[in-house]
């Protein structure tokens, strides 16, 4: 059930109307939904019934720490990426044993970080290399305590996405191919400070189909049971995010099918561990809007221009994936059959800066438009190019709403800069 909904012809977020966000916090701004932050999370949560679990929010997908507070308060677990997520998903109340560490390229401070939050430190740390087992193991010693870790092993199996957001395949820069990662937990296992906790594969994102997902945790239930051989026992298996959404009308597994289809593949196996999954997009991405208003319409020989005032910098999925996100007007006019075809362009100089190609509608100048499936890879992928002050984020609850980032000014987008004193 979506928390967006046209009521008496205009657009709501929960019981909030746009119209009246757009007055009191101006556009372009970010709307998110509370209600779909709960409502998705849940779904994955109540998916896996009493089959033992975590969900680790990938904070990478929206990581505002209003949201991050949002998600904790249901016992959510982190995926993190960097030292400025683990302090993050800190500052918003989550708990440093339920958050788990990604990425190919840890810092030394990072790691320390990461070993001394909290009682014992974060959960675990997913590792990606020898060099890095390496370094998190001397570490460790360094601080005398003991590192809980995974090996992100990579199954070389296709995502069948967009190839920036396909990690699985053995060309990728991510995780271990099954023969190395056999040694890396072989070394984990003599190492003193270093205690082999997880094993962890993440294969990609938007991945609307089941089978990508059966044919890694098949391989991950190998290698765990090899490892069971030498005498190497796994706590948890890490199985990933990557679960689409609808963007387009794409036709999309639920939440129930995507964990079913995890869990046939751990009994056909034999294998009962607890299982974590790091969602990203699943819970943020139809979790939020970008309101934004039509500035000029400007028509050409060959085509009609609705220039908003949100832009690449504001939101570039667009522009960097070619992705599609849905362009609705606020006020309802599907009643009207004077609809035509639309380039909604921003105000950045590139001709790249289209949020939307060949749209269907019945705008004019000053009419606010909703551009959808933005709390996932939106505002935390947006930038000042152009000298742009970054848009609000809001969060909406019910009939009420909070501010959760201030619009950037001009001062913010010199904060750190200086003028030096020149000879000449
Ligand atoms: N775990 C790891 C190790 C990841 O690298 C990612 C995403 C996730 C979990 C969460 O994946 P999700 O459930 O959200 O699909 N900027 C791109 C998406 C990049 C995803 C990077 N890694 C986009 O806008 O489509």
């Amino acid at each position: 059930m979506s928390v967006f909904n046209y009521r008496n012809g205009v657009l709501h977020a929960e019981d909030v109307a746009m119209p009246s966000l757009a007055a009191d916090y101006a556009t372009p701004c970010y709307i998110y939904s509370r209600a779909a932050f709960e409502q998705h999370w849940r779904a994955l949560d109540e998916a896996f019934h009493d089959y033992p679990h975590l969900i680790c929010y990938a904070v990478k997908a929206n990581s505002n720490i209003a949201i991050l507070n949002v998600l904790a308060r249901l016992g959510s677990g982190f995926d993190i990426v960097s030292g400025g997520e683990l302090q993050r998903v800190l500052a918003a109340g989550g708990d440093a044993d339920k958050i788990v560490f990604s990425g190919v390229a840890k810092s030394e401070e990072e790691i320390r970080m990461a070993l001394q939050c909290g009682e014992s430190g974060v959960r675990c740390l997913n590792i990606e290399s020898h060099e890095e087992l390496e370094r998190i193991q001397y570490i460790a010693a360094d601080l005398n305590v003991t590192a809980r870790i995974g090996i992100r092993v990579n199954p070389d199996v296709d995502a069948r996405t967009h190839p920036y957001i396909a990690t699985g395949l053995e060309t990728a820069k991510f995780g271990l191919a099954v023969p190395a990662a056999l040694d890396a937990y072989k070394a984990a296992s003599k190492m003193p400070n270093v205690s082999v906790h997880s094993m962890a594969c993440h294969i990609g994102s938007q991945i609307t189909e089941l089978q990508p997902f059966a044919d890694a945790v098949a391989r991950i239930a190998e290698l765990v049971l090899e490892l069971s051989e030498h005498g190497i026992a796994i706590q948890q298996l890490d199985l990933g995010g990557g679960l689409g959404i609808d963007y387009q009308g794409e036709s999309l597994p639920s939440a129930q099918a995507y964990v079913d289809n995890i869990l046939k593949q751990l009994r056909d196996h034999d294998i009962n561990l607890p299982v974590a999954i790091e969602p990203g997009r699943f819970i943020a991405g139809n979790a939020g809007v970008l309101l934004t208003q039509v500035e000029y319409i400007k028509r050409t020989e060959r085509k009609n221009f609705a220039i908003v005032d949100a832009g690449m910098n504001d939101l570039m999925r667009p522009s960097l994936y070619q992705a599609f996100h849905r362009i609705s007007t606020v006020i309802d006019r599907a009643q009207h059959n004077n609809s035509e075809q639309w380039e909604i362009v921003g105000p950045v100089c590139e001709s790249a800066d289209v949020l939307g190609t060949e749209r269907e509608l019945s705008v004019t100048a000053g009419d606010l438009l909703c551009v959808e499936s933005a709390g996932a890879y939106s505002f935390v992928m947006s930038s000042n190019y152009n000298s742009r002050p970054r848009p609000p984020e809001i969060l909406v609850d019910g009939g009420s709403s909070h501010i959760i980032r201030e619009r950037e000014v001009f001062t913010d987008l010199v904060s750190g800069e200086r003028l030096v004193e020149l000879d000449n």
